[in-house]
């Protein structure tokens, strides 16, 4: 196996990191655009292999996609994050470029690989990246946000339940931003419904939260986050290395799903070996519809954005 992360920054290497500490390959290609920071990145985290013991070769590149050729999943996390004040969709202009060039090379080397966007505008990266494959293949295209974004709410969740956080399984769809919708229906510790365990108004405030919770990062920060969502991606890579079928939210093309048509948006799937192997469709009520509608719709008025920079 070898996996590519693309982009040497703060998420692409936490997730390299991580792809490297669980061995998901026998090599990991981190690339940068910037002279000298993939290899130096890379040398860094290959000289941790004899402490934490463990034997995937990491390797650093600038820009010369030669070393990538024949990756079975390419992570990219190429591009610009957000400063404080920023949406997400303010980077459009600058990433939707580099997402565009990047897919471009990875591709040139690694026509089968399954690709897994972080950039952001995480769902319209998404769908850049699938027009540069002229729409070859749904199934690997796809982007990570949902793992990160349930996983800050079952964070929040354990914290205010006093409980392991291992214990709470949560489903959250729609559009990487502030229209992203937890689903407390679909949230339970041990199995126990949330709403047995907690009262309405606390597990209100945790969904707004948790809508913001990259938002609230970026205000501490100045810079957006990277041990979560890089972990987060590293946990989709090794879902299609190891071909666990795990089922997680994650971006995915839609036709007819939902009854959404030619969008990325976040969904429960099925991840293997071929990437998106099913996506699973709940019986969301009217109320939990309408919010993933609402976040479509938004997600839609980004593509225009998208559409009208006439890159394609
Ligand atoms: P960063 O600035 O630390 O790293 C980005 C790296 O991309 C830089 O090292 C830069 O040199 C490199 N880069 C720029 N153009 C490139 C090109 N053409 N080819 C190769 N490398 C190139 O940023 P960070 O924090 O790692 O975030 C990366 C992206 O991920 C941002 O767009 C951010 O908004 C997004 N993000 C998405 C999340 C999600 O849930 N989907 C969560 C966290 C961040
Ligand atoms: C996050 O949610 C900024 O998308 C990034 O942390």
């Amino acid at each position: 196996m070898k996996i590519t992360v693309v982009g040497a920054g703060n998420v692409g290497a936490t997730c390299a990191d991580a792809c490297a500490r669980n061995e998901l390959a026998n090599e990991v290609i981190l690339v940068d655009i910037k002279e000298g920071l993939a290899e130096g990145k890379a040398l860094d985290i290959w000289e941790t292999s004899p402490i934490t013991l463990y034997d995937t070769r990491t390797i650093g590149s600038t820009n010369d996609y030669t070393k990538t050729a024949g990756s079975d999943v390419v992570v990219i996390t190429s591009g610009l994050p957000r400063k404080p004040g920023m949406s997400r969709d303010d980077l459009i202009n600058t990433n939707a470029k580099i997402v565009k060039s990047v897919t471009e090379n990875v591709i040139a080397h690694s026509p089968e690989a399954i690709i897994i966007v972080v950039s952001n505008p995480l769902d319209v990266m998404c769908y850049t990246a699938f027009l540069t494959t002229q729409k070859k293949n749904k199934n690997k295209v796809m982007g990570m946000a949902g793992i990160l974004d349930t996983a800050r709410y079952r964070s929040f969740l354990a914290e205010a339940l006093n409980c392991s956080p291992k214990d709470i399984q949560a489903v959250l769809m729609g559009g990487h931003g502030d229209t992203m919708v937890p689903l407390p229906r679909y949230t339970t510790v041990s199995g126990i419904p949330v709403t047995e365990l907690i009262e309405k108004d606390k597990l209100d405030a945790i969904i707004e939260r948790t809508k913001k919770g990259g938002g609230e990062l970026v205000n501490l920060m100045g810079t957006s986050a990277w041990y979560a969502p890089g972990t987060a991606a590293a946990q989709m890579v090794e879902a299609i290395v190891r071909d666990q079928k795990r089922i997680f939210p994650c971006c995915a093309w839609l036709e007819g799903e939902y009854g959404l048509n030619d969008i990325y948006l976040g969904v429960p799937v099925k991840l293997g070996k071929e990437g998106i192997e099913e996506i699973i469709e709940l019986d969301l009520n009217e109320e939990e519809k309408e919010l993933v509608n609402q976040s479509a719709d938004h997600v839609k008025e980004v593509m225009k954005v998208l559409d009208n920079m006439e890159l394609f």
